[in-house]
């Protein structure tokens, strides 16, 4: 890849709590991905996923310090880009969709209002034209009746419905990246699945990269073609998602495949059921942030912290990962 579509490097985000403490969400993230490509991004909750994928459009909350590193998009910094630029690419070329949709549809506008709503912010596009476009876009996420999807209201719509309407909003301004953030999370398990068919299907049609954010590995199997594991704001391994799949090598990995009762019996593993989660005082020392969890652990991983190994596309931040 000469230039990526997108390209983290180092990225740091750390948070102040009230009462002092540095919470550090994100440490030293680097990752690439070129267009048309999907890779996901996995971890336990709290392991910082969302905050990684906000910083990518530079959409951290005002309490957030983006301490280190920075993301490139076509080659463009996004830490330092002027407020234009920045509209142009939320606008344009990054778009988003979320785990609630029902919390991120307008509840007092129609969902067809907020189509064009969209489609006139981002390629201007006016009234009989908007609605065209819009129902045009309606049709390719699947909403069955898109005449009549057109004057619903949000809450006259099923969750899969919502999470198709929020899908056409973001396909109004053309991305080149989506990032789907826990997009099925809050959706029954069928309807789980046919999002992940409609994204997947997406993306040959249009070729738009996809950031797949989930807590749920069983997702990632048919979806993704590389996978990144996030543990307290690191990631511990990545790799080709088959090879990452069939032969984790950080035990973080491993403990999280084990929550998975059979990768191809469904796509509901659970995610956080190995254990307490990280805290922020583990994330603080200066060791292993997985010490504390961790069934091959040795007492140096509790004084300092292991450094990333890479064979090829793989890699993983353990010592003992052989
Ligand atoms: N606005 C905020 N203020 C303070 N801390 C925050 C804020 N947003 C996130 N954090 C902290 O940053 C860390 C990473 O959070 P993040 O939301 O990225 O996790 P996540 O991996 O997306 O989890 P989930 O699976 O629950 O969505 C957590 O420790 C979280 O408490
Ligand atoms: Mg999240």
């Amino acid at each position: 890849m000469d230039r990526p579509l997108l390209r983290v490097e180092q990225l740091g985000v750390r948070f102040r709590t009230p009462e002092g403490e540095t919470v550090h969400a994100v440490r030293d993230v680097s990752f690439e991905m070129g267009s048309g490509e999907t890779l996901a991004l996995v971890g336990e909750s709290g392991s910082g996923k969302s905050v990684t994928a906000l910083a990518l459009a530079r959409l951290l909350p005002p309490s957030a310090e983006w301490h280190s590193g920075d993301v490139w998009v076509e080659g463009r910094s996004v830490r330092t880009m002027g407020a234009r630029e920045l509209l142009g690419l939320r606008g344009g070329t990054i778009g988003y969709i979320f785990q609630e949709p029902s919390e991120s549809l307008n509840p007092v506008m129609t969902a067809g209002a907020q189509i064009q709503e969209a489609l006139y912010v981002h390629r201007r596009f006016r009234g009989s034209a908007a609605r065209a476009e819009g129902l045009r876009l309606m049709q390719k996420v699947g909403l069955p009746d898109p005449e009549r999807c057109w004057g619903a209201w949000p809450h006259e719509l099923s969750g899969g419905m919502q999470q198709r309407v929020m899908i056409a909003i973001a396909l109004a301004c053309r991305p080149k990246l989506l990032v789907a953030d826990e997009p099925t999370t809050a959706l029954d398990v069928t309807i789980q699945a046919q999002i992940l068919e409609l994204l997947a299907h997406l993306q040959r049609e249009l070729g738009m990269a996809i950031l797949l954010i989930t807590h749920n590995l069983a997702l990632v199997a048919h979806t993704a073609r590389r996978v990144l594991v996030m543990y307290a704001g690191r990631v511990v391994e990545s790799g080709p998602t088959r090879q990452v799949l069939n032969q984790p090598k950080h035990p973080y990995t491993r403990l999280l495949m084990r929550a998975v009762p059979r990768l191809r019996g469904g796509l509901n593993g659970s995610p956080n059921n190995g254990g307490f989660p990280a805290n922020r005082t583990e994330s603080a020392t200066g060791g292993c942030a997985f010490y504390p969890r961790c069934p091959i652990a040795a007492p140096i991983c509790s004084e300092r912290e292991p450094e990333e190994v890479g064979e090829g596309e793989r890699t993983v931040r353990c010592r003992f990962w052989k």
